[in-house]
């Protein structure tokens, strides 16, 4: 089988580590073309920082690209309440040695997507900066994207405000020129994410596994719940992990073609990814495709068969 080509655009982040571990599990399928890092969770440096040291210590590596520093117009604001002063905290990395390329991510991401004879699919995690500004600066790509599938959004409701996802309200007009792109969107947003999500019973089962991935897992999941329990959550969204997720399973979600905006007014509906749900409405072209639902019992099997895969690769 073809393997399919992705570029995996990210601001690590405990959910985009487990999205990338799910992606190196799966390198049969997937020719990973490259990670390349924007200022999201944490700042740049730190998110960056943050691939350097998971992959030191993984001992596997593939490319490294630094991208935005900053979203393109707004000021940037970091969900380090969520993700801790490293962007990553929970688990003692070694000192990292894997270096990054001195590419910088636009640059890096047009020459990885036009050197591919095949399509590639852009899976993106964190907010839209790198990828909104490749494809206004490099429009010549659009037609080696096959789609994007990113972590962003919500239909019903958000999370850093009543109306908008953390990734969408951080780089609005990123994410405005991504939507309007032309490009094919498979958007996760929180509606499926928050069924993705992860049980103090399954941290307890990666703790017992106990090898090198799933205890690393283990330890990064027990920060991450920290603030959730706080939040008053039960259960723990792993949000990013459903972007590389569907690229690798698309049968265990469901959802909806739709036409999706995304506001970038000052309002309180900044970053807000409005969706047409007028039934009656018919669209010629919609240019996302929502996942609405996912089959947990699924996601969480495939998700731990990549962490114990890399456990025993890693040995
Ligand atoms: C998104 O924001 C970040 O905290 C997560 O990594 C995820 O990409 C969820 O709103
Ligand atoms: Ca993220």
């Amino acid at each position: 089988m073809q393997k399919i080509n992705v570029l995996i655009d990210c601001d690590p982040g405990h959910d985009d580590v487990m999205a990338i571990l799910l992606a190196l599990a799966n390198r049969d399928k997937l020719n990973i073309l490259g990670v390349s890092t924007v200022a999201g969770n944490q700042t740049l440096d730190k998110v960056t920082l943050n691939v350097r040291k998971l992959y030191t210590y993984l001992g596997i590596k593939t490319p490294i690209a630094v991208g935005m520093e900053r979203p393109i117009i707004r000021e940037l604001k970091t969900g380090d309440f969520v993700h801790g002063e490293s962007g990553l905290d929970g688990f003692e990395f070694p000192e990292p040695t894997v270096e990054a390329d001195s590419t910088n991510a636009i640059i890096f991401m047009r020459e990885k997507l036009l050197s591919c004879h095949e399509k590639s699919v852009l899976i993106a995690t964190g907010p839209l900066t790198n990828v909104g500004l490749l494809l206004r600066t490099f429009p010549e790509v659009k037609d080696k994207i096959e789609y994007i599938s990113l972590m962003g959004g919500s239909i019903f409701k958000g999370n850093v405000t009543p109306f908008a996802e953390y990734n969408i309200y951080a780089d609005p007009e990123a994410a405005h020129i991504v939507f309007n792109s032309g490009i094919p969107i498979v958007m996760s947003g929180l509606d499926v994410t928050h069924k993705a999500y992860i049980t103090n019973e399954d941290i307890l089962e990666l703790e017992r596994i106990d090898g090198k991935v799933t205890r690393m897992c283990a330890k990064l999941l027990k920060f991450f719940t920290k603030f959730h329990t706080n939040e008053g959550y039960k259960n723990f969204p792993l949000h990013d992990v459903c972007a590389v997720m569907y690229v690798l399973n698309k049968d265990i979600f469901e959802g909806q073609n739709l036409l999706v905006d995304i506001d970038t007014s000052d309002t309180m509906h900044r970053g807000r990814t409005a969706a047409d749900l007028r039934e009656w409405v018919i669209h010629e072209n919609t240019n996302t495709l929502a996942l609405l639902d996912v089959d947990r019992e699924k996601f969480i099997h495939d998700l731990f068969a990549a962490f114990i895969k890399l456990d025993k690769e890693l040995i």
